[in-house]
């Protein structure tokens, strides 16, 4: 057993949890990973067209019949993430309006712009949730603890899916953090799919690890069986920064992600942003609609972290957070048995 600030403070068993990886399903998944001891971490999903509040309600209600056990959700704060600010109202709504909700949602995790407007709606309205923020680089962290935040999730840029401009490894952010913050809670994420990286993340100070691509290639993961496929065989060269909806996006180097075109600037990405109309919003979305809908992975869009250099099998998810909590153990004991 590895006890935490996070595992206390959670009610969790294994200081791990599954990132959000939207606009992808990871209902199913954060189920499993809640029911093994994890905490499962519910996606900002925007597929299918369907509107994203009614969708968020559907996926609340699946997880709280399927499981009694704590769970987060994550809302992506981005300047053109225009449903946020009504998410964010109806979940402090739920939450206090429906009693499982409130017992089991114990953690919202926002991300990809700012967190001073959550903060503000969490803290009024639902202040029994704990909000935390990804943060991908110091300066930016203190912005973070600055808005009130309870935690961050320190997300170096060798992660899956949106990074930030920093391009900040998580091996450099986390020590960062942790050297600034010590009191405050931690997790490491990007980056981290074995044993060793869940060792590694809490020999750095982190309080728990959060992984994506490890959970994709998961026996439980609603991801397509295509999606699945690619991370085994792809090595950890195989993936390339891009441009996506938010900035940066490390995508696995398919048809798709090497027809795109190479990373923007920061600068040029908000002329884009501010040029951009429903229908490029609708064209981006549609490639990650395939991928989700046929499994066409050679068009679409597959966010993948450099983490899939490290996967080669399919993992059920009790068994990720068994065999890596109990390898980590072993590791950090042995490296203690050795210092005299
Ligand atoms: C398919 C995919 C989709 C993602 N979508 C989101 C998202 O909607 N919100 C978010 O905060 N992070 C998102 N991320 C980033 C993850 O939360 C996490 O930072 C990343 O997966 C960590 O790297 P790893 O995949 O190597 O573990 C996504 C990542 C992946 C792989």
């Amino acid at each position: 057993m590895i006890k935490t600030k996070i595992t206390e403070s959670f009610g969790i068993k294994y200081p791990i949890l599954s990132a959000p990886m939207g606009p992808f399903y990871t209902t199913e998944l954060s189920v499993a990973v809640s029911e093994a001891g994890g905490l499962g971490v519910v996606s900002h999903a925007t597929l299918q067209g369907k509107s994203s509040i009614k969708d968020m309600e559907k996926q609340l209600d699946y997880v709280i019949e399927h499981t009694d056990k704590p769970f987060g959700l994550n809302i992506r704060t981005a300047r053109v993430q225009t449903d946020h600010k009504i998410m964010l109202r109806k979940i402090a709504q739920l939450s206090n309006s429906n009693p499982k909700i409130r017992e089991q949602l114990i953690y919202l995790l926002t991300s990809a712009g700012s967190p001073r407007n959550a903060s503000k709606i969490l803290k009024q309205k639902a202040p029994h949730i704990k909000h935390y923020h990804v943060g991908p680089a110091l300066w930016l962290v203190d912005k973070i603890y600055a808005s009130g935040c309870d935690g961050v999730v320190a997300t170096g840029t060798e992660g899956g899916g949106h990074q930030s401009y920093e391009g900040i490894s998580t091996l450099v952010l986390v020590q960062q953090v942790a050297q600034k913050y010590p009191e405050k809670p931690l997790i490491a994420c990007g980056g981290i799919a074995s044993p060793e990286g869940v060792a590694a993340g809490l020999a750095m100070g982190a309080d728990a690890v959060a992984m994506g691509t490890r959970f994709i290639a998961s026996s439980e993961s609603e991801f397509h069986p295509n999606y699945k496929a690619l991370i085994p065989p792809a090595t950890a060269r195989d993936t390339l920064l891009t441009t996506g909806g938010f900035g940066p996006i490390r995508l696995l180097k398919n048809k798709y992600c090497l027809e795109h075109g190479a990373l923007i600037t920061k600068e040029d990405k908000i002329k884009q942003e501010l040029a951009y109309d429903l229908d490029g919003f609708m064209e981006d979305l549609h490639h990650y609609e395939i991928v989700y809908t046929k499994g066409d992975v050679d068009n679409g869009a597959i966010p993948v972290g450099q983490t899939c250099g490290l996967i080669d099998s399919i993992m059920d998810v009790g068994d990720i957070l068994t065999s890596f909590t109990k390898e980590a153990e072993k590791i950090l004991k042995n490296l203690c048995a050795n210092i005299y």
